[in-house]
């Protein structure tokens, strides 16, 4: 009985420690070296002492996105892919435009929860919670309102206001990564069987295939 007792505070004790998503870094920096072709969980460093200021530099977010699509969004994403001394540093940014009644449509980051300011417009933005609750918690944001998106749920921005609208969003790592939902579910490559999107969601196979000649 007295070793149970131990034995479950050692537990308590060991689940009580938080652990963070990225480590801290064990370095200033690590400036991406595009020239390794070595696979790590991350990117290889270059020599610190040839980082320069280009690689912690980024110019253009001053620049609309091209919104010209069927969305009628563009999203214009400063990461590592842009920012090379970005990598382990756990944080990164993006431009977001939108036509009026423009879609940022349904996406999840699965390394990153996002904070989202409004810049210029009026944006109906919303997130959906785990099962089963599947609770849709949105709002309409104005011109200097910030929104957060928790890593990996489900989100979405919708212009709703007469011109176009712009923000900014800061997201908790250096490569978020975007899972479009409708792209994963029906544009994968190669599909998925036609019988179980048929099943998944219970609609005609005709429906799926539409959906999946779109995507
Ligand atoms: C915007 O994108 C559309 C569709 O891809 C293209 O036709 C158009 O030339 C682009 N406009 C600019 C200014 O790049």
């Amino acid at each position: 009985m007295a070793t149970h007792i131990l034995l479950l505070s050692i537990l308590a004790f060991c689940f009580s420690v938080a652990f963070a998503f990225e480590p801290s870094p064990l370095q200033d920096f690590c400036v991406t070296d595009f020239t390794s072709s070595t696979l790590l969980n991350g990117k290889v460093c270059k020599d610190p002492k040839l980082a320069q200021a280009s690689d912690f530099f980024f110019s253009g977010l001053h620049l609309p996105g091209n919104t010209s699509n069927f969305l009628g969004s563009k999203v214009t994403p400063v990461n590592v892919a842009q920012i090379p001394g970005l990598n382990t540093l756990g944080i990164s940014m993006a431009r977001v435009d939108y036509t009026p009644w423009g879609l940022n449509a349904p996406h999840t980051h699965p390394r990153a929860t996002e904070i989202f300011t409004v810049l210029e417009g009026t944006l109906h933005v919303g997130f959906v919670t785990s099962n089963p609750d599947n609770r849709l918690i949105s709002k309409v944001l104005q011109k200097g309102d910030v929104f957060v998106f928790p890593i990996g749920l489900v989100h979405f921005q919708r212009n709703v206001g007469h011109g176009n609208a712009v923000a900014i969003a800061a997201l908790s790592s250096q490569n978020p990564g975007v899972n479009s939902i409708a792209n994963v579910v029906f544009g994968s490559n190669p599909p998925i069987g036609a019988d179980i999107l048929t099943k998944a969601f219970q609609v005609d196979k005709n429906v799926v295939e539409r959906l999946q000649t779109i995507f």
